[in-house]
């Protein structure tokens, strides 16, 4: 099976490439190779390679970012995702693209399954679902949509690394404690992006996360007791619960984006990991300082 990655510098992009399976040839682009937003570029390189998958892991993933930069989130999330489904359409390939647990509202209390109505708060979670319906209507039953959540690494821009920044450098550390989502491994995510590679008979939406639930304050906590384990911090700091309100920001998140995995699992008979285990191996991995 021959696989294009797109995106391949970013958390995901990194862990796919990291756990491929053997026996796959790989082709992984970063921004600079394949240039989502750049006409043409995606169906050039599509057509050089001549892929079986290609596995979009690019995107604007700045959610705050985003409200001032709308028409750049769309270019990346929508726009982008479209080219990349045209050139994958043209060469009769098939393609995973990653969306968000930021594509519902979280008014709900029960875990968002992949039929159930999306309504975006913010300008990311618009411009992904307009990605996802996109590449769902120019490639059919040879796309899957993967939505993930809450995804962090050892390396690179995300909450994991911020936090542990933020511990090390304060007496006291304040987290909305009144968000709550699912914490999910890069890791995890390839390992069900790569068996769903392997599976031309899975279409339409898909949802993967670890398992387990936990608010930003649980998952901070978390953070702070795994790292003093690993020795990677050498005093605690003090975690406060705050609410939503005491922490404006320019986006609106959900309150509650569980995402059910359920079916997901099922069909590729694999079980994620509770998220603090897998945050305990994340923690065990080389950072970039
Ligand atoms: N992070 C999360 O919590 C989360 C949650 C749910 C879903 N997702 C989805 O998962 C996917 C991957 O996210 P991630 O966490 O791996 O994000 P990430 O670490 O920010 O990686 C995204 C990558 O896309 C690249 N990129 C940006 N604009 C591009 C363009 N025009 N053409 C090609 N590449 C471009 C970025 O390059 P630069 O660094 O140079 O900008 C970056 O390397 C995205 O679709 C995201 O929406 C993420």
């Amino acid at each position: 099976m021959r696989v294009l990655i797109a995106g391949a510098e970013g958390q995901i992009g990194r862990a796919l490439a990291a756990a491929a399976p053997s026996g796959i040839e790989i082709r992984a682009l970063g921004r600079t190779q394949l240039d989502l937003t750049r006409q043409g570029e995606a169906a050039r390189r599509v057509a050089e390679f001549r892929p079986d998958v290609v596995v979009n892991a690019a995107g604007y993933t700045a959610v705050d970012r985003a409200e001032a930069e709308p028409d750049t989130a769309r270019a990346v999330n929508e726009e982008g995702a479209r080219h990349l489904a045209d050139a994958v359409a043209e060469a009769g390939a098939r393609m995973l693209h990653f969306s968000t647990d930021y594509v519902f509202d979280g008014e709900r209390r029960r875990p968002y399954a992949p039929g159930d109505r999306p309504n975006p708060l913010n300008v990311y979670g618009a411009s992904k679902l307009a990605g996802e319906r996109a590449v769902l209507d120019i490639l059919g039953d040879r796309a899957v949509v993967v939505r993930t959540a809450w995804v962090y690494a050892a390396r690179g821009r995300n909450f994991l690394r911020t936090m542990l920044r933020l511990l090390n450098e304060r007496e006291q550390v304040r987290v909305v404690s009144d968000q709550v989502g699912t914490p999910t491994s890069a890791t995890s995510v390839a390992l069900a992006a790569w068996a769903i590679a392997g599976r031309p008979d899975l279409h339409g939406i898909a949802h993967w996360t670890d398992d387990g639930v936990a608010s930003w304050y649980d998952f901070a906590v978390a953070i702070q007791e795994e790292a003093l384990h690993a020795k990677l911090l050498t005093r605690a700091a003090k975690v406060l619960p705050i609410a939503t309100e005491e922490y404006p920001t320019p986006a609106c998140r959900p309150r509650y984006s569980v995402l059910d995995c359920s079916a997901t699992r099922a069909a590729l008979q694999l079980a994620p990991d509770h998220w603090r285990a897998a945050l305990r191996r994340t923690l065990r991995e080389p950072t970039d300082g």
